[in-house]
Order: structure tokens, then sequence, then C-alpha cells
């Protein structure tokens, strides 16, 4: 019997690609080092049973109408907003993501862009590229401390965790938002419940960890922005339209707040007009999971999914679990 066929929107790490080729599965891979065209995507996803894509490929619902023969749609990415979920579930594809194998590399990267903001590492880097370094200076980019600090973040799940688990460990207070309280995660790190207006009066540091939903999107906006102290920063590793990019640019050129940490932007690739040009801004291009491991153990875990659903298993990672109930 002839072997089911997938597309690969993109190169990914080798070991999903290597394991889906062991099963003697047809793999056909994106060739070309860009983000694949529509006219690309269509051609592919076309010719294969199951797509492995990422959160760069609009998987909307005119796509999944035109690919109605497709078993199971594998983001390469922990969030799925890429996808329309309700149009994919309604005709009987499956769709699974890459949870927990980058939580500690998103958390991580979090933490690198904390330090960045707290001691002007970014800055700094500048100044010695720059060859502007003539020698030690006392008041030379003095920072913050993180020490006694409080950290607010918005979005307990896994990553959100991982980062205060981190912040703790800096000696650091840790304030946070979710939707259902957590007990057990106040007691293990003296962590306080709080609203959301709350936290952001009283953070010196606000992480944001949700996904992107029509319920979070600009959840960080004009009012939001002014609760924040003048001297606060916001950290976004999550989805760049949870912040309103604009008004953000606006509340640090006001020196409303202090300064920002983006891995994510609103309109991406694009940075909002003036973002680029704020020395309290550190920009990082979507790489807050850019760690071999979790990139290498998400391209296991999108290729373990296809697997899965084109071997008649249900997936593990599903993130439509309804599309089972029409099955
Ligand atoms: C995700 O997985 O959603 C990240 O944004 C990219 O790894």
């Amino acid at each position: 019997m002839a072997k089911s066929k997938i597309f690969i929107t993109r190169q990914i790490p080798k070991a999903g690609i290597d394991f889906l080729k062991k099963k003697r599965y047809q793999v056909r891979v994106y060739p070309k080092d860009r983000i694949i065209s529509k006219r690309e995507l269509y051609a592919g996803a076309k010719w294969a049973d199951a797509l492995l894509c990422l959160l760069t490929d609009k998987i909307d619902s005119t796509f999944i109408k035109k690919n109605k023969h497709l078993k199971i749609i594998a983001n390469f990415a922990v969030g799925f907003d890429n996808i329309d979920l309700k149009s994919a579930t309604e005709h009987g594809i499956a769709v699974t993501n890459t949870p927990e194998v980058l939580t500690e590399a998103v958390a991580e990267h979090s933490i690198a862009l904390l330090f960045s903001l707290a001691r002007r590492v970014h800055e700094g880097d500048m100044f010695m590229h720059k060859g502007k370094y003539k020698g030690w200076e006392p008041m030379l980019f003095l920072g913050t401390q993180l020490r006694e600090k409080t950290i607010g973040i918005i979005g307990l799940g896994r990553i959100g965790k991982e980062v205060a688990h981190r912040c703790v460990g800096l000696g650091m207070k840790v304030l946070y938002t979710k939707r259902n309280r957590d007990k057990g995660f106040e007691k293990r790190y003296h962590a306080q419940f709080v609203s959301q207006p709350q936290l952001l009066r009283k953070s010196d540091f606000v992480s944001l960890h949700v996904p992107l939903t029509k319920g979070t999107y600009h959840l960080i906006d004009k009012k939001e922005l002014k609760m924040m102290k003048k001297t606060a920063y916001i950290i976004n590793t999550s989805r760049g339209p949870v912040i309103n990019e604009k008004e953000l640019v606006r509340a640090i050129k006001n020196k409303e707040i202090a300064g920002a940490a983006l891995d994510v932007f609103e309109y991406e690739p694009k940075v909002a007009p003036g973002l680029d040009k704020l020395d309290n801004v550190v920009l990082t291009p979507h790489m807050a999971s850019a760690t071999i491991e979790a990139r290498s153990a998400m391209s296991e875990m999108a290729a373990k999914n296809i697997d899965d659903v084109l071997s008649g298993k249900r997936p593990l990672q599903i993130v439509n679990p309804d599309v089972y109930k029409k099955k």
C-alpha cells in the first residue's frame, strides 16, 4: 500500500523528518529558506495527506476548505492562532501543537530579556560595538537590581510558572494573574494572586505569557500602560498582538514606562514605527524557543502527532479534541 504523504512547509530540525522517513512516509520539505508563499503552500498541501506547518503559515478557512482531504495539520509551535481551529474541526481535520518541550527555552529567553532590560546589556553591547568605550565610569549604564523587585506574570501557564520559578531564585517577588487561582503555586513561591490592574500598578517588570485569542488581543493597551509604574518594564514572549504596539511606542516615548523587551510583534515581521529607535527597548526576532534542544523536540513531537493520526490513533497534543466527537 502506498505510504501517506507529508508536506513540511520549511526546513526544521532533522529529528522529526528522520522519524517520518524511518516510518517510510513520503516526505516533502519546502526547499527554499524563506516563508512559503500562499501558492506554494496550497500546492504542497494538495499533494499531501498531512501538513506540518509553522506559525508563519496562515491556515485559514479558505485554505482548509480547499484542503479538506488533509488528515492532520501539525503546527510546529505551542501557539496555534495561525490556524482556524473551528474550520479544521468542522472539516474533520485534527490539529496538533508542540507544548511542554519549549517551556524551558521560552522561560530562559524571558529571563535573558529581563536581565537585558535591568542591566542594560543590549545598550552596553551596542556601545562597545560602536567603539564608544573610553574607560570605566562610575555612572556608565546604571541599571536596576533585580533582588527584591516585583515581577508580574500575566498568564500563569507552564511558561509563566517557569519564569516565576527563575525569578524567585533571583530574589524577586511574584504577582500573577490567571483565570483560576493556583494556591499550590502561591504557597510554593510566596506568590500573590492579584487582579490585572493591581499587577500592573505594583510590578517593576511585567511578563506576558498568554495565548493570542479574541480575549487577549490588545490586553495591554493605552489604559493598561498608563497603570504601570514609570520605572517599570514590559516583556513579551507570547504573541505580538497581545500588546497594542503603537501605544507601547507612545508610552515609552512619553516616559510613562521605562522600557520594553519584545520577542514577538503585532505585525510580524514588521515592528511599529519608532520602536527600533528606542535604546530602552530590546528586540529579538521571535527566537524564544530557539534552542537546539527545544526545536529538535518540537520537530519530533510534530512528527509523532502526524504518525499517530496517519496510523489511526488519537495524537497526544490534539488541540481540537472535538474533531473526534464527529467521527
Ligand atoms: C510557539 O511555539 O508558539 C513559539 O512562539 C515559537 O516556538
